[in-house]
C-alpha cells in the first residue's frame, strides 16, 4: 500500500473496513458463544473464523499504515471491533505525564450513544486508583456489573455510574514493556459479561495499536529533531555542508551567499573546486583537504584556516572545522566554514597601525638620541653601544622579538636624562665633587620625566627609570631589588656597566672587556641578575661578541 493520508484516499479506509465481517453477516449457526454471554445474545463475537479474519485484516493493514494515518486507522478499527462485538462504546485511553494523567484519545460510539471524548479530556490517574493500579500491573480489568464493584473500587463505581457505564472491559496497551494506555469496551444500555473472544480481540488490537502508536511517536520525535536540525542548519551564520566521497551532497543557505553561487553549482561538485591550487603557505590544496578529510572521517576533528576560491574567481579566508557525522547507515564529512575576511582585515589594519606606531616611536627615539648626540657626543655613542650589548644579551636569553625591540629602544635613550646635566660636569676629567655626583644620579629620574607621557608599546620610561637599580637594593633612584626591577632594566644595567668599564671615559682611559666581565662576574646575583650575567659572559667569552 502506498503511503499517504487516509483522508485523501477514502477508498483505502473503505478497503480496511470492507474486509472486516459485519454485524449482520455474523454466522448464526454453530456459534461458539461463551456460557457467560447468555444474558446478552449480542455481547460477543462468536465465529472464530470471522474473528481471525478480522484480526488478520487489522494487523496487515496497520503494519503498512503511514504514521500520519494512525489516528484515523485507530478510529476505524474501534468502529470495526465495536460493531463486531456489538458494544455501545469502544475506546482507547493513553497515559501521559509519567502516568499521572490519562486521556480518552480515540473512541467509537454505537448509534444513539453519547460520546465522552470532550466531557473528560484529561483524567488524573489518582482519581481512579483501583482501576489504574490493575492496568499498571498489566491486568485486564473486566467489570460485568459496575454496581457490584468491590468496596476498594468505590471511587471507580461512582465515576463509572456517573458516566452511565454499566459494564466495561479494559486491556492494557503495552509498548516496550511499559503500559502506555488501554483499550476497552463499555456497555451503557445493558449489563453484560464480555466473552473471552472479545477480550482476546482487545488484546490483539491493543498490540497492533501499541506498535502503531510507538511508530507514530518515534516518527514525530524524529520529525521534531529533524526540523530542529533543519532550523539550526538553515539559520546558521556559518556555511555548513556535507561531503560524501569528495563530493558536496548538501549545503545550507549561508553556503550559497558565502560562495556566491547557486545550489546546483555546489551539489554534486568536487570539494577541490572551491580552493585555489595552492594555499598561502605553499601547501597543495587538494592534498591538504584530502588529508584533513581522512583524519576527520577517522574520528579526529580538524580545525584550520583555509583560503577558498569562489566560482567568480575571488578568494576569501575561512576558519574551517571538519567532523565525521553518521546519518542512518551512512558516514559523511561535515564541514563548517566561517568567513574570517573581516577579522583578517581588522588584524591587518591593527598590524599596520602598530607598524606606524613603531615607526613613529622609532623616529621619536632617534630624534631624542640625536638631541643627546648634538649636545654630548660621548653619551650618544655610549647609548648606542649599550643598546647593542643589551639586544645581544636578550637574544642570548631567548627573549621574544617584541621584548628585544623594547630593550633596543630603551637602550638607545637610557641616559636621555643626562640632557639636563651641564655638559662640563658630564665631560669633566677626574673625580666629581659630591654635589656634582648627586646631580648625575638624578638622570634616571629626569629620563623618566621626559619619557613618561610618550606612548610606547613597551615600558620604556620605567626601564630608563630603573637602569641604575641593583639586585640587592643598593642602586638608585628607587632602591628596588630583585624581581621588582624590570628584566629589561636588569639587562641594560649589566650592558651599561660592561660598556662603561670597557670603553674610554672622559675622565679615564678604557679598562678593557676582561675587567668589565670580571666586575659583573664578581657581583653576579648581588648587584646584577645572575641569568643576565651568565648570558653576557657567554656572549663575550664563547661567542666572541665585540663592542662597536
Ligand atoms: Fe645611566
Amino acid at each position: 500500500m502506498a503511503r499517504g493520508s487516509m483522508k485523501d484516499r477514502p477508498e483505502k479506509r473503505e478497503g480496511l473496513i470492507h474486509r472486516l465481517p459485519e454485524r449482520g453477516r455474523r454466522p448464526e449457526a454453530g456459534l461458539a458463544r461463551s456460557a457467560v454471554d447468555r444474558r446478552n445474545p449480542y455481547s460477543a463475537p462468536a465465529d472464530p473464523e470471522a474473528l481471525l479474519r478480522l484480526i488478520l485484516g487489522l494487523s496487515t493493514n496497520f503494519i503498512v499504515l503511514p504514521p500520519d494515518d494512525v489516528d484515523d486507522g485507530i478510529r476505524d478499527v474501534l468502529k470495526a471491533i465495536g460493531s463486531f462485538a456489538v458494544v455501545d462504546r469502544s475506546c482507547v485511553f493513553q497515559f501521559r505525564d509519567n502516568g499521572n494523567l490519562m486521556s480518552r484519545t480515540h473512541e467509537w460510539c454505537a448509534h444513539g450513544v453519547e460520546s465522552q471524548m470532550l466531557k473528560t479530556p484529561l483524567i488524573s490517574t489518582a482519581s481512579l486508583p483501583w482501576f489504574c493500579k490493575k492496568i499498571g500491573n498489566y491486568e485486564v480489568v473486566h467489570v460485568p456489573d459496575v454496581t457490584r464493584l468491590p468496596a476498594e473500587a468505590a471511587v471507580e463505581k461512582l465515576v463509572f455510574l456517573s458516566q452511565g457505564i454499566r459494564s466495561l472491559v479494559a486491556v492494557p496497551i503495552v509498548s516496550a514493556d511499559a503500559v502506555i494506555g488501554f483499550i476497552g469496551f463499555e456497555s451503557l444500555r445493558l449489563t453484560e459479561t464480555f466473552s473471552e473472544n472479545a477480550i482476546a480481540l482487545l488484546k490483539v488490537v491493543g498490540e497492533i495499536f501499541a506498535f502503531a502508536l510507538s511508530r507514530k511517536q518515534v516518527m514525530e520525535a524524529l520529525r521534531q529533531s529533524e526540523s530542529k536540525y533543519k532550523v539550526l542548519f538553515e539559520h546558521a551564520s556559518d556555511a555548513i555542508f556535507l561531503v560524501k566521497g569528495g563530493m558536496f551532497v548538501d549545503c545550507n543557505t549561508k553556503t550559497l551567499t558565502m560562495f556566491g553561487c547557486e545550489r546546483a553549482q555546489i551539489l554534486g561538485h568536487s570539494a577541490f573546486e572551491f580552493s585555489p591550487d595552492v594555499q598561502p603557505n605553499g601547501d597543495d590544496s587538494r592534498q591538504g583537504i584530502m588529508e584533513k578529510g581522512e583524519l576527520a572521517l577517522a574520528g579526529k576533528p580538524q580545525f584550520f584556516e583555509w583560503k577558498y576560491l569562489r566560482p567568480d574567481g575571488t578568494l576569501f579566508d575561512a576558519e574551517v572545522s571538519f567532523n565525521r557525522v553518521d546519518i542512518g547507515n551512512e558516514v559523511f564529512l561535515q564541514a563548517i566554514v566561517r568567513d574570517i575576511t573581516d577579522r583578517k582585515q581588522a588584524a591587518e589594519k591593527l598590524e599596520k597601525t602598530l607598524e606606524n606606531l613603531r615607526q613613529t616611536n622609532a623616529a621619536t627615539v632617534q630624534v631624542m638620541a640625536h638631541v643627546v648626540e648634538t649636545r654630548d657626543a660621548y653619551t650618544a655613542g655610549h647609548q648606542r653601544r649599550v643598546a647593542g650589548i643589551a639586544v645581544a644579551i636578550a637574544e642570548e636569553m631567548g627573549l621574544s622579538f617584541h621584548t628585544i625591540e623594547g630593550i633596543r629602544m630603551a637602550g638607545v635613550i637610557h641616559d636621555i636624562g643626562k640632557i639636563s646635566i651641564p655638559a662640563e660636569i658630564l665631560s669633566k676629567p677626574g673625580d666629581l665633587r659630591k654635589k656634582e655626583f648627586e646631580l648625575i644620579k638624578d638622570h634616571p629620574q629626569m629620563g623618566y620625566e621626559i619619557l613618561k607621557d610618550v606612548e610606547f608599546p613597551w615600558p620604556i620610561a620605567e626601564i630608563v627609570h630603573q637602569h641604575h637599580e641593583r639586585m640587592d637594593g643598593s642602586g638608585y633612584p628607587g632602591g628596588l631589588s630583585g624581581n621588582k626591577i624590570l628584566l629589561e632594566a636588569r639587562i641594560i644595567a649589566v650592558s651599561d656597566v660592561v660598556e662603561a668599564i670597557a670603553s674610554h671615559r672622559p675622565y679615564r682611559p678604557a679598562r678593557g672587556i676582561d675587567v668589565a666581565l670580571s666586575e659583573i662576574e664578581a657581583n653576579r646575583g648581588v648587584l646584577y641578575d645572575g641569568d643576565v650575567v651568565d648570558a653576557c659572559l657567554h656572549l663575550f667569552r664563547e661567542r666572541g661578541y665585540k663592542i662597536y
